[in-house]
């Protein structure tokens, strides 16, 4: 049973699936020749480099550290209970020994498969393994050139797109899907990205379902993977032929959580720790500890996961900063995670500065900012049996919501506030949680 969306009253999640908004926090890992470059992902777009120079990337590619099972211990100690790799991103580049192009790891300086042993270290570490596969593909020749594509400018392009054939590359695409899918073993879960079909540039149309033949792909993911969640940026018809598994925010905390059509729907947001997803050398604007805690919190507050990204470098390790943002977590989860594992949003309303997360009878206050003295939580004040810190089991008194006019604090006779007594100096912790345990 799907507890956490329960809570939230609605969606009918199948049961190989609801793992999935238990586990609330997932590893997402962007690996590929742009860690090389360490200057974002979409370096070649932006800087419209041509595939006979980015071939340098690929030519010099030799993560001669990559150590995966490193990656999943770090994730696991982390909290992280799922992951999600770029097996290509939209470079074109794959980690696996595909047998559809020449573009792939074991024709590189390193020589191997990094899918294989990616898949059993996490699997080994507890992990439910994904992969992210792009939809876009800067190197295939049959990837008709569009408006984000490198060679947009290029003043052949268009005359360029007359030997390209999109049938033909979606053909490559279902191929390489299905090989991702067979040759793995059990996939949780799969992220198509991306879909945008209304960004014509200087005659050339965008990408959408169309050209993805996205009904056929979906068709042949679910036969081969039933119990796998699909990401949403397929572009799939909205006309409920398509149930949608999973939506994707990206970069920002929603307001209120994604529906479609008006109903709950389960979703994902996905962040980056500095901005960049792959590996970026020089980008300072890595987020602060509260920060990473606080998007979480807020994330499982409303119902959804948080896929956190790491951005491996070129040596296939994980750079001082990230190391740092992850153990945040680890150290963070190791004493809070009861409010945000199979927890999800209360049916109460939390007090400015703070966020509750609910799992049955226990109501988990997060005081993202830390008040003085007091928390009044209006409602709550006859419902609590018990009170406690979580990060250390201890006790946490409340003014009796019954008493006469406190001459301290003003609470009104009968008002049915909880009143929390709470130490003037924040505990060492980054985001203190209280649990109220509730009555019956
Ligand atoms: C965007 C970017 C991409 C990144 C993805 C993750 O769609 O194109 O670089 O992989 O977001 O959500």
């Amino acid at each position: 049973m799907d507890s956490a969306l329960t809570v939230s009253g609605g969606l009918d999640s199948s049961a190989g699936k609801a793992w999935f908004s238990n586990d609330r926090f997932g590893m997402f890992i962007h690996f590929g020749l742009y860690a090389l470059a360490a200057r974002h992902e979409w370096v070649q777009h932006r800087e419209e480099i041509a595939p006979e120079t980015y071939a340098k990337y690929f030519e010099n590619f030799d993560p001669d550290l990559y150590d995966p099972r490193e990656w999943a211990r770090r994730a696991r100690e982390a909290g992280m209970k799922y992951v999600v790799l770029t097996a290509k991103h939209h470079e074109g580049f794959c980690l696996w020994d595909t047998k559809f192009t020449d573009y792939k790891a074991t024709n590189t300086p390193y020589g191997k498969d990094l899918l294989k042993p990616y898949v059993e270290a996490f699997r080994a570490e507890g992990l439910k393994v994904g992969f992210y596969y792009s939809l876009i593909d800067w190197h295939h020749p049959q990837f008709p050139i569009d408006g984000i594509h490198p060679l947009r400018n290029h003043p052949d392009a268009l005359e360029m797109n007359k030997t390209r054939d999109v049938k033909k590359y979606a053909e490559y695409m279902h191929n390489q899907v299905r090989e991702l899918l067979t040759g793995f073993g059990e996939i949780s879960v799969i992220w198509f990205d991306f879909s945008y079909p209304k960004r014509e540039y200087k005659g050339m149309p965008g990408k959408g379902r169309a050209d993805w033949q996205s009904e056929e792909l979906i068709g042949l993911v679910r036969e081969l993977q039933p119990n796998i969640i699909v990401g949403d940026r397929l572009d799939l018809p909205t006309d409920g032929n398509f149930p949608k598994d999973l939506a994707t925010p990206e970069q920002y905390t929603p307001r209120v959580a994604p529906t479609i059509n008006g109903k709950p729907v389960r979703w994902e947001v996905c962040h980056t720790f500095s901005g960049s997803w792959g590996y970026h050398r020089d980008e300072n604007t890595w987020k602060d500890a509260g920060q990473l805690i606080n998007i979480l919190i807020d994330t499982v507050a409303l119902g959804g996961n948080l896929l956190m990204n790491v951005g491996p470098t070129a040596r296939g390790t994980f750079d001082k900063r990230a190391v740092t943002a992850l153990e945040t977590y680890g150290e963070w989860l190791h004493v809070n995670g009861r409010s945000i594992y199979g927890a999800g949003p209360s049916e109460y309303q939390a007090p400015a500065g703070t966020r509750f997360t609910q799992k049955g009878n226990r109501l988990y206050l997060h005081l993202q900012t830390w008040p003085f003295r007091h928390v009044h939580i209006p409602g709550l004040g006859r419902k609590v049996k018990y009170a406690q810190f979580l990060h250390d089991a201890s006790e946490i008194h409340w003014l009796d919501p019954d008493a006469e006019v406190d001459s301290n604090i003003g609470v009104a006779v009968g008002d049915g506030m909880l009143t929390l007594e709470l130490p003037v100096l924040k505990p060492d912790v980054v985001t203190p949680v209280v649990e109220l345990i509730l009555k019956g």
